[in-house]
């Protein structure tokens, strides 16, 4: 009994070293290095821009002079100031940019789904968006503004003016937050910014809210509009999915350099970015 249990073990210990002899080359390589070391860490999303050579922007391309769309050589382009400090910040990390567009409602899912590495679209800083994304360190101050037809800025001059009356607004802003807080009014949202001032150049609406430097920027080149007063005190900044910290530091420190050296005032100056009243008064 004993011999037989013997032989039995000396089989099983010969087919197991059998097993082991018929090992696979390279199979030695993919077993993992006993040295306690994890496996390598996924790359950082700055280290994939930088390895891509590409950073792609998600905008709302509706919004000038921040981001809108222009036929230049004949092409159509997005450009805006804040396109041209989105271009910057891609230079300064020694990548190329990619502009993709999106509907504004939508840009902050488009981060999360990773479809995006930051979105600059005139995105306030709010405590709601803190819970789903992180932002850069502001680098505009702003005012969601109500634009009304020339004329009427006399009868609509503060917030309860616009009780019973009709109010655009771009979906998913902070512009409409601030109309739908008004009470009495109806709240028109539009998915693009320039339907809703469409609507108010038609008489369709009776004022539209938006970001200062925008509805002065439209008023300017339409003088049936013109922009009454401000609902709110907000700052833009960049936006990122969350955890995305390296890439977010890497862009504060950008965003310091390119307003140390000057190059946000030039642009702000070059597509005449209007501050509103208070920022201006504040300098
Ligand atoms: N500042 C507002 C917000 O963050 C509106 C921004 C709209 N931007 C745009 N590109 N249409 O909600």
């Amino acid at each position: 009994m004993k011999k037989i249990r013997t032989l039995a073990l000396g089989t099983l210990l010969t087919l197991i070293l059998a097993a082991c002899g018929g090992a696979q080359p390279g199979d030695q390589q993919a077993a993992p290095p006993d040295n306690g070391q994890q496996a390598e860490a996924p790359a950082s999303r700055l280290e994939q821009i930088k390895q891509s050579g590409k950073i792609v922007v998600a905008t709302s391309a509706d919004y000038p002079p921040f981001e809108y769309h222009a036929i230049i050589d004949g092409q159509d382009k997005i450009v805006g100031w804040e396109m041209e400090l989105a271009e910057a910040i891609a230079t300064e990390l020694g990548v190329k940019l990619e502009i993709k567009e999106g509907i504004f409602d939508t840009l902050l899912l488009d981060l999360d789904a990773g479809k995006a590495d930051m979105v600059i679209s005139a995105m306030t800083i709010t405590p709601d968006r803190l819970e789903s994304v992180d932002f850069s360190d502001p680098y505009w101050m702003t005012a969601q503004s109500v634009m009304v037809p020339a004329g009427s800025e006399g009868s609509i001059a503060a917030a309860e003016d616009l009780s019973g009356k009709t109010i655009g607004v771009q979906l998913g802003t902070t512009g409409e937050i601030a109309a739908k807080e008004i009470e009495g009014a109806e709240v028109r949202s539009y998915e693009l910014f320039e339907a809703a001032v469409l609507d108010l150049v038609a008489g369709r609406v009776d004022a539209v809210v938006g970001d200062y430097a925008v509805v002065k920027n439209y008023a300017a080149s339409r003088p049936e509009l013109t922009v009454a007063f401000e609902l709110t005190k907000e700052e833009n900044a960049v936006a990122f999915k969350k955890g995305d910290d390296e890439l977010r530091e890497a862009v504060n420190d950008i965003l310091a350099k390119l307003q140390a050296n000057g190059t946000i005032d030039q642009l702000i100056e070059k597509y005449e970015v209007a501050p509103p009243p208070e920022a201006k008064a504040e300098e």
